[in-house]
């Protein structure tokens, strides 16, 4: 098999850690979480997947701060009884040689699931309205701003004091540090808000903060769409320069390309693109990121036989970046 495909089969340096090679299971929703934590059901699932010879496990996302419950059934990472759950996956997924990553994250005003049946409540930037699910957040006290972000780092030292062997904060998708980047979301006009560098300034604090509360030895990357797809959604070039901005301050070991954006139909359809979807379509995205890094850059989206996995990156759009 690893003759078959040797670039699949290679092993990959991200910061501190060496992957035995290139598969990885990207972070999905699984359902199988025993009331917000992790139990064994959710265990045994991913010592399958290292069982069956995947490189890198993402854990699905793990809720940062009391107001990123975007479903009734998510992760959260947010107290010390979240422990023996991340302890226990590491242990399953290492005894296999697999690496494991958990990933930060807050939705934003991508909230699915309210109390009871009732309309769900959310916290954004701003309160600009969300399509999918009629959702109308509250705008985001300074205050709370702070807290969110000392969340990213607590819940990051946390999860990686289990075991776990790195952390992905999630931008992409259109949850929360991108909703601030976003000047058709984030209509603030404090230090948050306004122009490119306020509006990157909270995903620029919680990258560094995450950094500061793990150290060097805890790989940190960034999962964000390359395109948001989407009407109000950010275009590639906003996207670029956001990670060029992130990439220098020296505290990312590697990014994880995806496309799409939660808070249209339009832009959700490429949170789990659909058949009638090329092959290994966000690859022209991924291919333009690494031109302006040196770090590694993984790809996710319709890559589902080994020998697509295993092809030259295809040559990028020339439209995307003047
Ligand atoms: C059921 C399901 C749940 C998902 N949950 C997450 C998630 O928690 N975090 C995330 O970053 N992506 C999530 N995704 C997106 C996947 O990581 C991946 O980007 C997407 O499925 C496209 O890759 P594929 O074509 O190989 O399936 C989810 C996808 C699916 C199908």
């Amino acid at each position: 098999m690893s003759s078959l495909f040797p670039h699949l089969f290679e092993p990959i340096t991200l910061g501190a850690r060496t992957i035995r090679n290139r598969i990885v299971s990207s972070g999905h929703d699984t359902v199988l979480n025993d009331h917000g934590a992790i139990g064994d059901d959710l265990v045994a699932y991913h010592e399958a997947r290292a069982q069956g010879g995947c490189g890198l496990i993402v854990l699905q996302v793990s809720g940062v701060h009391e107001t990123a419950r975007y479903t009734n059934h998510v992760l959260m990472a947010t107290d010390d009884s979240s422990i023996p759950g991340y302890r226990a996956v590491a242990e399953a997924v290492h005894r296999h040689g697999a690496t494991i990553f958990a990933q930060l994250f807050h939705p934003g005003r991508e909230v699915m699931d309210g109390e009871r049946g009732m309309a769900p409540r959310a916290v954004a930037p701003s309160d600009t309205p969300q399509e999918r699910f009629k959702v109308v957040p509250e705008a985001l006290s300074t205050e709370v701003i702070k807290e969110i972000i000392a969340g990213y780092a607590s819940a990051a030292k946390r999860i990686t004091d289990a075991g776990i062997d790195g952390v992905e904060i999630v931008a992409s998708h259109g949850y929360l540090p991108i909703q601030f980047f976003n000047p058709r979301v984030n209509t603030r006009t404090d230090e948050y808000g306004g122009s490119p560098a306020s509006r990157r300034r909270f995903l620029a604090e919680v990258v560094a903060g995450v950094r500061a509360a793990v150290g060097p030895d805890v790989v940190v990357g960034l999962r964000i769409s390359g395109e948001e797809k989407t009407e109000d959604g950010l275009v590639a070039t906003e996207i670029l320069d956001l990670i060029e901005h992130l990439d220098s301050l020296e505290c990312l070991d590697y990014f994880s390309i995806t496309a799409g954006d939660s808070s249209t139909l339009q832009g959700a359809v490429h949170i789990v693109p659909s058949m009638q979807i090329d092959p290994a379509y966000a690859a022209s995205l991924s291919e333009q990121v690494k031109k302006i890094t040196d770090k590694p850059v993984m790809v996710a989206g319709r890559i589902n036989q080994p020998h697509e996995a295993e092809k030259p990156s295809p040559r990028a759009a020339p439209t995307w970046r003047s």
